[in-house]
């Protein structure tokens, strides 16, 4: 079947010039550092978080959580660009809570900001995607939702579990319409989320024994989603890319 999309790059050199990028969480750790590294490489680069609209820079208030905000920002940014090549799904939270303690409440805020929020605006971008039959998705899971026990709060778990199974079925569904999707698992990474956790995970935080004796950088994981919303990937989709300095071989 001929495709009008197209199939590989002409260089090995990553270049997003003239491609319009949304990463949600663009205001800390790896969003932020996803952003900076996307535009450093030529894109236009539409920051969504629980911010201040403020357009000189690109950034735009947008909690994920809510899908009335999400089709109206998705549908600014298509009107202003005409399209949208690449999303970035980074917006999460965690709670720093044990099983039994963990409340109705606090499964539903983690599971509407990671699960459904995720959902959200991969469906409202996947939209724009189809009709302009390219794109590119990754959604940011966590070794936490592939490994119990990772020293993280069940509904985080369950969350980012979701997250990987819905880049999947994106990855389905949107490759007859050049829609690739695929998620990075990373492990304890540099950023706010990981010290909010500095009580409830102390001996993750504080192990020494990471095989690079090191934790993820932000800018760690940003390259790797650079990788994947690049078009060195085109032949790479429904892939989980581990980026935990090998802490997980799997
Ligand atoms: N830091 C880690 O150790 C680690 C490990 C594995 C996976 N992750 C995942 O990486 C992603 C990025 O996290 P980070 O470590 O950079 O954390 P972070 O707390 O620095 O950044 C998360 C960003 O998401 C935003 N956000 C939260 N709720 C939102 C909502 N409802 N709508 C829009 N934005 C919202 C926050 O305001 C923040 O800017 C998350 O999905 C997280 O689960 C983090």
């Amino acid at each position: 079947m001929e495709k009008d999309f197209i199939i590989a790059p002409e260089s090995a050199d990553v270049d997003l010039s003239g491609q319009i990028a949304v990463v949600t969480g663009a205001n800390s750790g790896m969003g932020a550092a996803t952003k900076k590294l996307f535009e450093k490489h030529g894109a236009i680069v539409c920051g969504l978080d629980l911010v201040e609209d403020d357009e000189a820079n690109n950034m735009y208030n947008c909690n994920i959580a809510d899908q009335t905000k999400v089709k109206e920002v998705i549908e600014k940014i298509d009107k202003k660009f005409g399209k949208i090549d690449i999303l970035v799904c980074c917006a999460g939270v965690t709670n720093a809570i044990n099983f039994e303690e963990l409340t109705e409440a606090q499964w539903d805020r983690t599971m509407n900001i990671n699960a459904k929020g995720t959902f959200f605006i991969s469906q409202a971008v996947y939209e724009v995607m189809k009709r302009n039959k390219y794109g590119k998705m990754v959604h940011v899971s966590s070794i936490a939702g592939l490994a119990s026990g990772a020293g993280s709060s069940v509904d985080y778990a369950c969350s980012k579990g979701a997250v990987l199974v819905l880049s999947r079925y994106i990855a389905r569904i949107g490759a007859e319409h050049g829609i690739y999707s695929n998620a990075i698992i990373p492990g304890p990474t540099e950023t706010p989320m990981l010290y909010k956790l500095k009580d409830f995970n102390k001996p993750v935080i504080e192990d020494t024994s990471f095989p690079m004796n090191r934790k993820a950088k932000p800018e760690d994981c940003a390259y790797a989603i650079l990788f994947l919303a690049s078009q060195q990937s085109n032949f790479i989709t429904g892939a989980y890319l581990d980026t935990n300095g090998g802490l997980v071989m799997r």
